[in-house]
């Protein structure tokens, strides 16, 4: 039994699908949520940004004495996968578990990833999926304008800006014939109606979100370190109530006792912002 909480973290919404997952999996945990919405989207960082990010994210959560993390983000993860192997509490990101889950996928065809550019650009999805399943052709998409559509809550599957972008950046996976899509980036889950409907039903979607936390729980588990009060605490470095209308209404439905009825405000400090 240890009642340390989990920590969590994304630059946005996204991670709330993996916040979701994990809930689902271990209902009983204490969570400890950061969004880094101030500094969001990080899919137009560069890697060298992102990798300051990582570690400023890894050290702000850490601080709480939590016993272990998830990396919610797949820029992050792609970017600074060498960060979180080497971080002092067990870390999780979800290029390795997303990795690990498609190569439990039957089938021969084609695999498509789609993430945001500066996932795309770090080549680290296609060599985590190339290695994993070094007979599968894979192909990969940068999605810049989603997680923008998305936070800006363009999410319904109707939406005439977000059906635009599915077309634009969809319509090369149908081409692919890919048997299976990775949603890479973890804000993918929040519009995967969309997605299904221009794909058809027969593309199987992965989400890096619940690999992710699919994987931790598995963690926990093996390591006896579940447990907990269910409570969960909600930061973010951008706007709380903005960040709290737009994930109470994401996490609205079936999330059970995670409403973010009170997000704090962790104002990232001067010389962490220098350096980005
Ligand atoms: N949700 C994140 C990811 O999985 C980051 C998206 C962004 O801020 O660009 O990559």
């Amino acid at each position: 039994m240890d009642n340390r909480p989990i920590g969590i973290f994304d630059s946005g919404l996204g991670g709330l699908t993996g916040l979701k997952a994990l809930r689902e999996l271990l209902p009983e945990e204490n969570i400890v949520y950061f969004a880094d919405s101030g500094r969001l989207p990080y899919g137009d960082k560069t890697a060298g940004q992102l990798r300051c990010m990582a570690e400023q994210n890894l050290r702000f959560l850490t601080g709480f004495g939590v016993k272990s993390i998830l990396v919610a983000c797949g820029t992050l993860s792609s970017n600074a996968a060498d960060i979180l192997a080497g971080w002092p509490v067990p870390t999780v990101g979800v290029l390795t578990s997303s990795a690990d889950w498609m190569s439990r996928l039957t089938g021969s065809g084609p695999l498509a990833v789609i993430a945001t550019e500066a996932s795309i650009r770090s080549g680290g999805y296609r060599k985590a999926l190339r290695e994993v399943c070094p007979h599968r052709e894979v192909v990969s998409v940068g999605c810049p304008d989603f997680v923008p559509l998305i936070e800006s809550g363009h999410t319904a599957p109707g939406d005439p800006l977000l059906s635009e972008a599915v077309r634009k950046y969809l319509q090369p996976v149908l081409d692919s014939g890919a048997e299976a899509l990775l949603l890479g980036c973890t804000h993918y889950g929040i519009i995967e109606e969309a997605i299904t409907a221009f794909l058809g039903p027969e593309v199987t979607l992965v989400s890096a979100a619940e690999s992710g936390a699919a994987a931790l729980c598995s963690l926990l588990l093996k390591q006896k370190m579940t447990g907990g009060g269910g409570k969960t605490r909600f930061f973010t470095s951008g706007d709380p109530d903005a960040f709290n209308r737009s994930a109470a209404l994401f996490l609205g439905e079936g999330a059970g006792d995670i409403q973010a009825d009170a997000v704090e405000r962790w104002e990232i400090p001067q010389e962490d912002r220098d350096k980005i």
